[in-house]
């Protein structure tokens, strides 16, 4: 039986999901082949060789998931829209069955009572762009923003909010800087105009969302960093990190500008990519975001570097707490020190926050009975909601939480081998077994809904 929760009554609960890790059906109604069916597809890519080619088969069996989401009461549903769907190449006129596909999503998840959450990008490029430098190119954002055009005429009169990107950090470090993810460069610092390209293409396309008069929101993965210890090197290096990972990604949309990269020997025009009048197209006029999407997972621990030279920090081990499957640390804690810590930084200029992401990875199998015994998962849950719930009563504004994932999916380059899901998915049959978790979050949800919140 979950606890009471004290969350205001009109929180809204959801669950996440994104196109390329459920939905399967990539050569179907015209869709072009992103940055992922091309990396997947190189050998040793990805853990054991596995591709999103049929994932959770979700582009047909998508009333069958949101019968599921109605099941947990959910009142909202944060998917992505592949935009090689949308537009194969990238770029050009909109490929009607593409947009057909979301069209009769956004109304069966009305139908049921949920309301859509829409990610524009959620790192599957058309590998056509990508040719043309992916979001190392500056024009990679203005297509961006034309494609949010297309998709905004013709699902914005029933979506009320978008969030444009998800976690532009993980894309441009993992994707452009270390190459573990797709496009797969290992550019290191040369990687930085992909944040700059991918948050000019935010401002682009958020000012066409919100001339529709629909609220904006991002995605941005966040983390508490943690100095390994109080000297000097490390809170430097700490610093140093705090710059790369959070504020990099949230200071030019809240504050108009960039933080200070001079520990990476990187000036404020990110490798050249920063033009005059950019920061304002990226702040956009007045509060440019309606919203903040906050993805939590875990804090970072950060030292000095053992060598000079290099990057200015180094990841340390934090000890002494649980692990996640994936062997990602268990702090909940975490949750409310970064949301406080946000509030701290960006006072007034921090808009409501929304949590768009969390979650973790649970390697429970069906047992002899049929049905999947997370505890470990409710456990997790728990616990980062009653985090949340002591960040609301500092005073930060949360107003929903999505957690991370309806059903386990295509977890980038592990492939099927972490699951984050709520319903357990047999990728063999494609059968659906809701998991103690799920019976969990419906009474949670039920029990909130029921007056027993805030
Ligand atoms: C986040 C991603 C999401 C999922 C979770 C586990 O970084 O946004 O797609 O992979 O991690």
């Amino acid at each position: 039986m979950p606890h009471r929760l004290d969350l205001p009554a009109d929180f809204r609960w959801g669950a996440s999901t994104a196109a390329y890790q459920i939905e399967g059906a990539v050569d179907e109604d015209g869709r072009g082949p992103s940055v992922w069916d091309v990396f997947a597809a190189r050998p040793g890519a990805v853990r054991d060789g596995h591709t999103g080619r049929v994932a959770c088969d979700h582009y047909h069996r998508y009333a069958e998931d949101i019968a599921l989401m109605r099941g947990l009461g959910l009142d909202g549903y944060r998917f992505s829209i592949a935009w090689p769907r949308i537009q194969a190449t990238g770029s050009g006129p909109a490929n009607q069955a593409g947009l057909a596909f979301y069209d009769r999503l956004v109304d069966a998840l009305l139908e049921a009572g949920i309301t859509p959450l829409p990610t524009l990008f959620h790192w599957d490029l058309p590998q056509a762009l990508e040719d043309g430098g992916g979001w190392l190119a500056r024009d990679t954002a203005y297509r961006f923003a034309e494609y949010a055009e297309i998709v905004a005429d013709r699902l914005g009169d029933r979506v009320p909010a978008w969030i444009t990107l998800n976690e532009p950090f993980v894309h441009m470090v993992f994707g452009y800087a270390l190459g573990i993810h797709a496009p797969g460069r290992a550019l290191m610092l040369d990687a930085l105009p992909a944040a700059h390209h991918q948050l000019l293409g935010h401002g682009l396309a958020a000012a066409v969302l919100r001339e529709r008069g629909r609220e904006v929101l991002i995605a941005n993965n966040l983390t508490p960093v943690w100095p390994a210890s109080d000297t000097p090197a490390d809170l430097a290096a700490a610093e140093a990190y705090d710059a790369l990972h959070n504020r990099l990604f949230t200071d030019p949309l809240l504050l108009g500008r960039y933080p200070d990269l001079s520990a990476y020997g990187v000036g404020e025009d990110l490798g050249g990519s920063v033009r005059p009048g950019d920061l304002g197209l990226i702040a956009g006029p007045g509060p440019g975001l309606d919203g903040l999407g906050v993805n939590y997972y875990n804090p970072t621990r950060i030292a000095a570097p053992a060598e000079p030279g290099g990057l200015p920090f180094a990841e340390a081990e934090i000890e002494g707490v649980p692990r996640t499957a994936f062997g990602w640390p268990v702090v909940p804690d975490g949750l409310r020190e970064l949301l406080v810590g946000l509030r701290e930084r960006y006072g007034a200029a921090l808009p409501p926050i929304t949590i768009t992401e969390n979650g973790c990875s649970v390697a429970d199998e069906p047992g002899p009975d049929g049905t999947v015994h997370d505890q470990r998962r409710i456990d997790y849950l728990a616990g980062h909601l009653d985090a949340l719930g002591a960040a609301v009563a500092q005073g930060v504004d949360v107003r929903g939480y999505f957690t991370w994932s309806l059903l386990d999916n295509y977890e980038w380059a592990e492939g099927f081998n972490q699951r984050f899901g709520l319903v357990h998915v047999d990728f063999t049959t494609q059968r659906r077994t809701p998991k103690s978790s799920y019976a969990w979050y419906r009474e949670l949800i039920a029990v909130h809904r029921a007056g027993q919140g805030r």
